[in-house]
């Protein structure tokens, strides 16, 4: 699907997506549908409502001619994110009537400047056309194969030119992230994440290392190892830089991505249902990875580490047990009280190693880390818990920008009490409450004193169903607000 900003004559498309806000009521609308518009909108049939749709067919000489009315609510009340459900729905429309070349009529806006317009027109259609069809025999190809952008005015031409530039590559690499979480783990364990990485590295532009067993152990990332060990698939530490910002290689954002390629909870085994999407147990690793490809892509003037400690959690005789004491790269020794609660254990090598061994100046990890964020924000919001006031608003406000919505929890003192052992320095629960801010408050207590944000997207980084712009599977969640926020960085 290929989007270009053009006025095309309407003898050039099949189909014409027409924006109507709730209050129009025909006066600056197009004598093509000015009186379908007014007599409609004294009906129930089409009020203008956001995302609704209501399709027009006409006979021309030689062919039909669609013109797909889409609503979009009452312009004060219009948002971005109200423009990408809208459009993923517009899009879903034309598919369904087999449209091949659309048009797309650019609609006015003093709340949204013609950039971020452009740009939720853009991943509302794209994102919303994505589709795991890979292993698919008898796949169906999308219809919809051009869009042409129509009625921007010509001092905007550029800035719209701009915007579909780096929207493309910021939705293609949400689209990599995508396809890293929906891959099934028995094509996708450590060894071919990192391959994963390392392809998409070469092909947007940033740098890959991977490390195995030898030297993870010679790193003594024994936290990672223990969980590491019950697989036969070896563990792969991927590091990928990014150095954009060469007079300032002494700032570096680090980025730290929970991979586990499937977490089957060890000992502490997880009932079948819970089981089966555990291949999306990386989907912290694939935010990271699609991050790191627009940072680099898009050549931002910043530096950017990012690392994933990957593995499988699995039972075998060599598998560690509840009960296990075992120690981390940091010195501090754990109490294992549940196999399953296995991802904090990745995560505290994975960032004691991004700040002893990469230098990095603040820190963010990113993890499916666990169930309880899902019963406290659903899956809509990811759960945060922070060690810094003015990094937690930088990442507001690039979640003002991407449409992922963030919610800070709290980290009083009190919870850190919960996580520590009577026989070692921690252990690797805090009971049944607030499991969400233990957990999180497991990896700040590695973090030294470096600003962190720590992202339990367990909630957010798979859909059940197919949901406006997401599909169902990974839904690819953290790459945009990482990408603004390291943009904001340069800024
Ligand atoms: N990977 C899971 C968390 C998870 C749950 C991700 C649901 C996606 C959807 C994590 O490793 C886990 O099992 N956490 C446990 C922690 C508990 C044992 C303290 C959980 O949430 O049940
Ligand atoms: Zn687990
Ligand atoms: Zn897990």
């Amino acid at each position: 699907m290929e989007f270009f900003i053009k006025d095309l004559n309407s003898a050039d498309y099949e189909g014409l997506i027409y924006p109507l806000f709730y209050e129009d009521n025909g006066e600056d609308i197009c004598d093509c549908v000015k009186s379908k518009v007014q007599k409609l909108k004294g009906s129930d049939k089409f009020k203008g409502e956001c995302g609704e749709i209501f399709c027009i067919v006409e006979e021309t000489e030689d062919k039909l001619q669609y013109t797909l009315l889409l609503g979009l609510g009452k312009k004060e009340e219009l948002t971005s994110e109200g423009i990408r459900i809208a459009y993923s729905k517009a899009l879903k429309k034309a598919k369904e009537l087999k449209l091949s070349m659309i048009a797309v009529k650019m609609f006015n806006s003093e709340k949204i400047c013609v950039k971020r317009r452009i740009k939720a027109i853009y991943e509302g259609m794209v994102l919303g056309d994505y589709k795991f069809d890979k292993y698919i025999s008898d796949k169906k190809e999308s219809s919809v194969k051009s869009i042409f952008i129509k009625a921007i005015k010509d001092e905007d031409v550029n800035k719209a030119q701009e915007a579909l530039d780096e929207i493309d590559i910021l939705t293609s690499s949400v689209i990599e992230a995508r396809n890293l979480v929906n891959e099934p783990a028995n094509i996708l364990y450590p060894k071919e994440l990192a391959k994963r990485a390392e392809k998409i590295g070469e092909e947007y532009g940033f740098e890959v290392d991977i490390y195995g067993k030898d030297k993870i152990e010679e790193l003594g990332m024994h936290s990672f190892l223990e969980v590491a060990k019950g697989s036969s698939k070896s563990p792969k530490l991927i590091v990928m830089r990014y150095i954009g910002d060469v007079e300032n290689k002494g700032d570096i954002l680090g980025l730290v991505g929970k991979g586990l390629t499937y977490d089957s909870g060890g000992y502490s085994i997880k009932p079948t249902d819970g089981m089966v999407m555990m291949k999306s147990d990386m989907g912290g690793a694939a935010a990271v990875i699609g991050a790191m490809a627009s940072i680099s892509k898009m050549k931002l003037k910043t530096n950017v580490i990012a690392v994933v400690a990957s593995c499988e959690n699995m039972i075998s005789e060599k598998a560690y047990k509840p009960g296990d004491i075992i120690s981390s790269m940091a010195g501090k020794t754990i109490e294992v009280l549940n196999t399953d609660a296995e991802g904090r254990l990745t995560l505290i090598d994975a960032v004691h190693y991004i700040i002893e061994k990469e230098h990095v100046s603040k820190v963010i990890d990113l993890a499916t880390l666990t169930g309880a964020v899902l019963v406290a924000l659903g899956d809509t919001t990811t759960g945060v818990v922070t060690n810094n006031k003015d990094f937690y608003k930088e990442l507001q406000n690039a979640s003002e920008l991407s449409g992922e919505k963030v919610w800070e929890l709290p980290s009083f003192d009190e919870y850190k009490k919960l996580i520590k052992s009577d026989i070692a320095d921690y252990k690797n629960i805090g009971g049944r409450n607030a499991g969400t801010i233990t957990a999180g408050l497991f990896i700040g207590e590695f973090v030294q004193n470096k600003p962190w944000l720590h992202l339990d997207i367990a909630g957010t980084a798979w859909s059940e169903k197919d949901n406006g712009y997401l599909s169902k599977g990974g839904t690819g969640a953290g790459v945009r607000t990482l990408y603004y926020l390291a943009k904001e960085r340069c800024e």
